[in-house]
């Protein structure tokens, strides 16, 4: 069963007499498949709706009008332990990596924690060890990280620390908006290969935001192309950056021209 939006519609604001509105996100559903892995990349350019649409797919905001499902239930109906189940099966790594964190707790804690919370191990050691394999995933030193605060780090390690947390809890789903841009370019393929990673051997869905076409191309099987908080194209990777249908993609292509499917880093990762 997936993780639904069924035409959602967000709109802020409301001005002093209601006039000025903004809608953010109009009629948009989609469907990611959790009984399979499968990666969904949503591209568009900045204020088109994608942070929106992470939002919403997470539970941290009520659509204006449509629904969010997740396993056929509305999110927003669910309580107690479902709702803790959904919290647990959908991660967020967030855009914004600055505002994420409680700045009094160093990593450890905020590793150790939910890992303890969610009951993925029975002692502290252990906690500790899977810990240290997650940022040992996205090319963290565990020795150097695990006993800093969050101010202490650069924000591609605070983005960095936000994957490994998230790939540290074994969600289903991983919803990660734009969760390389403020890493050094050298240390993308590091990241995105451990997210594909746990996409082939973990059986991991993926929503990745970006407005890289090279890497949505690379990592994703479907895209979904927003404007202006519509969706204006949708469909397998191959077709819609391969032979994009509408004016808007070919826009966003020739901006961007994405390098030739060539994903030395899932090889290798792949290999590995
Ligand atoms: N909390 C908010 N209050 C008012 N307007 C917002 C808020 N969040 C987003 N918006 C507006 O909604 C639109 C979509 O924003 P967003 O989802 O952040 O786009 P993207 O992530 O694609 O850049 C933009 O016009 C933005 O200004
Ligand atoms: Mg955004």
């Amino acid at each position: 069963m997936p993780l639904e939006l069924r035409d959602t519609e967000v709109t802020f604001g409301g001005g002093l007499f209601g006039r000025s509105h903004t809608a953010a996100l109009a009629g948009v559903s989609l469907a990611l498949a959790t009984d399979r892995a499968e990666t969904l990349a949503i591209v568009g350019e900045s204020g088109s709706g994608k942070t929106t649409l992470t939002r919403l797919l997470l539970g941290l905001l009520r659509p204006t009008a449509g629904r969010v499902l997740w396993q056929g239930q509305d999110v927003h109906s669910l309580r107690g332990a479902a709702f803790a189940a959904y919290r647990r099966a959908v991660q967020a790594v967030f855009q914004d990596p600055f505002g994420a964190y409680n700045p009094v707790y160093r990593v450890d804690r905020m590793l150790l924690l939910p890992a303890r919370r969610f009951g993925l191990t029975s002692s502290d050691d252990e906690a500790r060890a899977l810990a240290a394999r997650a940022l040992e995933a996205v090319g963290l030193r565990p020795a150097e990280t695990l006993g800093r605060y969050p101010h202490q780090l650069s924000g591609g390690q605070r983005q960095r620390l936000m994957v490994a947390r998230a790939m540290m809890l074994k969600p289903r789903v991983i919803v990660a908006d734009e969760p390389v841009s403020m890493v050094d370019a050298s240390l993308r393929g590091t990241i995105l290969g451990a997210l594909h990673r746990l996409r082939q051997e973990g059986g991991v869905s993926l929503v990745y935001v970006t407005h890289d076409l090279t890497t949505a191309w690379q990592l994703a099987d479907r895209v979904m192309v927003m404007r202006g908080g519509r969706v204006v194209e949708e469909g397998d990777v191959e077709h819609v950056i391969g032979s994009p249908r509408h004016p808007y993609t070919r826009a966003l292509l020739d901006a961007v021209p994405p390098s030739m499917p060539d994903p030395g880093w899932l090889e290798r990762e792949d290999a590995a």
